[in-house]
């Protein structure tokens, strides 16, 4: 009886002893998710801004043993050139930056001077960018996948004059490809798929950002922002089939999709998509105009018959860069 008694009392003393503890642990839990969140919340805060955000968070990444170069094509629009320059040149880990010259005359003393002034003055810590004009005589877009002599870098960031990304953005691209130096890194996706209705034959068709975006697929990245290694402009000049090449030159469309022909065709594989934030500077392109779809669909085909085979790789894989997300 007494016996009992005592363990009922024990137990009862037990029962509010847990039912306290559970109390405080439950406080502590909700102070700790409290305190870990407004850390998260303060840490990750500038990575919102993106934009000149070169700093700290990023400071983790690894140290490349290799910069990167990057390859610029530009036509007649020198304040762009001068703004996404002067952006650029702030990179880390840039080594060079070559700008595909294909206007009929050749740049001005003033621009010369005033982009060489700009690259001098944000190469800071010991870091000296390389700035290099490659003038063509001929006005082709194959102009951009011209072999560079000298190259240091291993690394091509091919980029179009109106377009920039945050510097951290383009560090976090060239990390990822450093883990797939084969691979096509870019920040502009687009996507193809087979139109069963067009009978017996396979028939091609090219998706824009709204296919990839519904689909969540994509089986190229764009040139216009994307990383690759030199040795492809090699392969496009030399060993990619001529006729190629011709059509590009005559045509003025399709070169980047010929180099995602050429990467994909060469590694069996399909490209890496990086999320980044794009900034377009000038008025967007030819992309934006009427038609512009059907005929980046006949260059799809075209290509599909010059390789009698299609080997774009389609993929839902998207890099994203692990500090700038909250819960995983
Ligand atoms: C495509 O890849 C095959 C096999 O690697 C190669 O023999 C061929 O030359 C490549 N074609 C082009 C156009 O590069």
């Amino acid at each position: 009886m007494r016996g009992s008694f005592l363990s009922r009392r024990a137990v009862q003393r037990l029962r509010q002893l847990a039912i306290y503890t559970l109390g405080s642990v439950k406080i502590k839990l909700l102070l700790s998710c409290i305190i870990a969140l407004t850390v998260i919340a303060l840490l990750s805060g500038s990575g919102f801004m993106g934009w000149n955000n070169h700093s700290a968070a990023l400071d983790q990444l690894p140290v490349p043993r290799k910069g990167y170069a990057i390859v610029m094509n530009t036509w007649k629009r020198y304040d762009l050139l001068k703004e996404s320059i002067s952006h650029y040149s702030l990179c880390r880990w840039l080594e060079s930056i070559h700008i595909v010259w294909s206007e009929p005359n050749p740049p001005s003393d003033s621009l010369k001077k005033f982009l060489n002034h700009i690259v001098e003055s944000n190469s800071r810590g010991g870091r000296r960018v390389e700035l290099k004009f490659d003038i063509n005589k001929e006005d082709s877009l194959n102009n951009r996948f011209k072999e560079i002599k000298d190259l240091n870098a291993d690394a091509v960031f091919s980029i179009d004059d109106d377009v920039i990304f945050p510097c951290s953005a383009v560090d976090f691209a060239f990390n990822v490809w450093q883990s797939a130096p084969d691979t096509m890194v870019g920040f502009v996706p687009r996507v193809h798929w087979v139109d069963r209705s067009k009978g017996g034959n396979d028939y091609y068709v090219y998706g824009g950002w709204w296919s990839v975006w519904w689909t969540g697929t994509y089986s190229m990245v764009l040139s216009k922002a994307a990383f690759f290694h030199k040795k492809y402009f090699g392969l496009y000049t030399s060993e990619m089939p001529a006729s190629i090449r011709e059509f590009i030159t005559k045509n003025r469309n399709c070169e980047d999709i010929a180099m995602s022909f050429l990467v994909a065709n060469a590694t069996g594989a399909p490209p890496i998509w990086v999320k980044g934030s794009i900034f377009e500077i000038g008025s967007t392109g030819i992309s934006s105009l009427g038609g512009h779809s059907e005929r980046r669909t006949q260059c799809v085909n075209r290509f599909v018959a010059e390789y009698s085979r299609m080997p774009l790789v389609s993929t839902s894989v998207k890099a994203v860069d692990s500090r700038n997300i909250w819960f995983w």
